[in-house]
């Protein structure tokens, strides 16, 4: 069948650089001669028919806004069987022969769901956490480590100025990859992360150790996926004998103007999830490996772990030696 119409959505949490995805996915589109339309909120959008026509300059002023000018949600009603066929009602009256997702894992199995009604379905890598398996790199990372990495330098300016230790808590559900890279890019003194087990008397020595050699701070990088900030910072605190900060950077790396690896990387994958489509690709996630675009199948991206490479924590807590 030729594809004439297509729908995209935003779905899940937010990243910076999901209005670029929608801007290349509409631009390249329209270049193909396919009509365009964004549902609002997500799969919440398409249960409740927030269809929006996306024309050339519908999508003009945004390569550089953080958040999704689409909107986006999670939506519980999707996650019934009965949210899942009013939304696929809505798709098929409204004529849509294909959707573009863009999303992280949990979007990924709507795509599918979506797909196995009969219209094609392709994904795209959009979430802060860089946890999708199929790519390399997720839409969003980026800007979350930078604004990690800026907060962490912030923080290490006042450690510094009253000899205290910092407990700084990143974002990244289950995974430790936006710990790792703010960690090693922000000079952390450790970096604990959910993929590894940590030892807390480990941790106190190198903490001690920086301040018997000079150190005026110490800066310990938590992913969230590990425990709260609070609980571990007691253990730590009880172990070095001294008060402890805590800071929760918490959604702020979420929002924010996209880098422009992040801009360039959306418009990559949003043109190419377009191509897929063209190509007659269905059920399958776009991404990137080196320069390469790729794709796998959505059930490989969503079902898979991603690797998470702990030799970058050995690094961060090597080097801050
Ligand atoms: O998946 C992105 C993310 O920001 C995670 O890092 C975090 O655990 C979660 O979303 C927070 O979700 P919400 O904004 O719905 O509280």
């Amino acid at each position: 069948m030729a594809i004439r119409r297509i729908a995209v959505i935003t779905s899940g949490g937010d990243a910076p650089g999901m209005n670029a995805a929608i801007r290349a996915v509409t631009r390249k589109a329209i270049s193909k001669g396919i009509t365009v339309y964004g549902y609002e909120k997500g799969f919440q959008g398409i249960i409740d028919d927030l269809k929006v026509q996306l024309d050339l300059s519908s999508v003009g002023g945004i390569i550089d806004r953080g958040g999704t000018f689409l909107g986006t949600a999670r939506s519980e009603e999707f996650m019934t069987k009965d949210g899942q066929q009013k939304a696929i009602k809505n798709l098929k009256n409204n004529n849509i022969d294909a959707i573009i997702v863009i999303g992280g894992d949990g979007s990924y199995r709507g795509a599918e769901v979506i797909d196995e009604s009969g219209i094609p379905a392709i994904g795209v890598p959009g979430s802060i956490d860089n946890d999708i398996a199929g790519t390399e790199i997720t839409i969003g990372f980026d800007t979350a480590i930078n604004t990690a990495t800026d907060a962490i330098s912030k923080l290490r300016d006042t450690a510094s100025a009253h000899e205290r230790i910092f407990v700084v808590e990143v974002m990244g559900r289950n995974t430790g990859m936006i710990a790792l890279y703010s960690g090693l890019a922000g000079g952390a003194d450790y970096v604990v992360i959910p993929e590894h087990p940590y030892n807390i008397s480990e941790i106190c020595n190198v903490v001690n150790r920086g301040f018997d050699r000079g150190k005026l701070h110490s800066i310990i990088v938590i992913a969230e996926g590990v425990m709260g900030a609070q609980t571990f910072a007691g253990e730590l605190a009880e172990c070095v004998g001294s008060e402890i900060k805590i800071s929760v950077l918490g959604h702020i790396q979420r929002g924010g103007m996209p880098s422009a690896m992040d801009r360039v990387l959306a418009s990559r994958l949003g043109a190419a999830a377009v191509s897929f489509l063209l190509e007659k690709k269905r059920r399958i996630a776009v991404g990137i490996y080196g320069s390469e675009i790729i794709w796998s199948t959505l059930e490989y991206a969503y079902s898979n772990k991603r690797y998470v490479d702990k030799s970058l924590a050995d690094l961060a807590n090597v080097l801050a030696i």
